[in-house]
């Protein structure tokens, strides 16, 4: 039998963790939120204080991670890597600029391909990422890539760091946002573009209940659901 997948990719801030998370309740599927194992990945070679240059032993590190995935409150996950709570250490602005240079690197992305396939489970699953529709899951029946301007996805990305605790300038942000895009959009493997197939939505101004509404709609008339 084959699993259905509704792919979700795009830049960071756009949306997609929000969009993937309530799509997933509503239809009653897994999730897979990929960039977290990027996020673990690079958390785990800091923590063993591995060099970022270091490919041979950051893709030994993405093939053996011993990282589990917990519901916890509502819209959140508890991320385990070997037992140890890394849940707010890899959501930090640091560890997601590592996570980006961690990405980049070519034995690592085939190190976590068969892990990120594998959450393909019934009924059904969201995958979240950058390269789910164009490389991980090349036939999914709905394939969304969501996209925001860069000053909206710097606004969102502020307000996640404040309910945190970490307060970062827009200016800062829009920085290293715009230099993330330029890192995940150039690298030579799984370049973050949406696939040949995909629905482009750009949620500038557009509430995250209207954007759930347009992907149920899709997916109701591709007989998804
Ligand atoms: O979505 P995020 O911010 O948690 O992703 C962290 C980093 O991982 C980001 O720089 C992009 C990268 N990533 C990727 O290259 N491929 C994916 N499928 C998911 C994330």
């Amino acid at each position: 039998m084959t699993i259905p997948v509704i792919t979700v990719d795009g830049p960071g801030g756009a949306g997609k963790g929000t969009l993937s998370y309530s799509l997933a309740r509503a239809l009653g599927w897994h999730m897979l939120d990929s960039g977290a194992l990027y996020r673990v990945t690079a958390f785990a070679a800091l923590d063993s204080g591995a060099d970022l240059a270091d490919e041979a032993t950051l893709a030994a590190i993405a093939g053996d991670l011993d990282v589990s995935f917990h519901p916890a409150a509502e819209g959140l996950t508890r991320v385990e890597l070997a037992g140890r709570d890394i849940s707010s250490d890899i959501r930090t602005e640091s560890c997601g600029a590592a996570a980006s240079v961690v990405a980049a690197v070519v034995p690592v992305r085939k190190a976590l391909l068969e892990r990120q396939r594998r959450m393909a489970q019934a009924p059904g699953l969201v995958a979240d990422g950058r390269d789910m529709g164009t490389v991980v899951f090349p036939d999914a029946p709905l394939k969304i890539y969501l996209t925001a301007s860069a000053g909206a996805r710097a606004e969102r990305r502020q307000k996640q760091l404040l309910e945190k605790g970490e307060s970062v300038t827009l200016a800062r942000l829009l920085e290293t946002i715009e230099e993330r895009d330029a890192r995940d959009r150039s690298r030579a493997e799984s370049p973050l573009v949406p696939a040949d197939d995909a629905l482009v939505i750009d949620s500038t101004g557009v509430s995250a209940d209207a954007v759930l509404d347009t992907v149920l709609r899709e997916a109701r008339q591709r007989q998804l659901v």
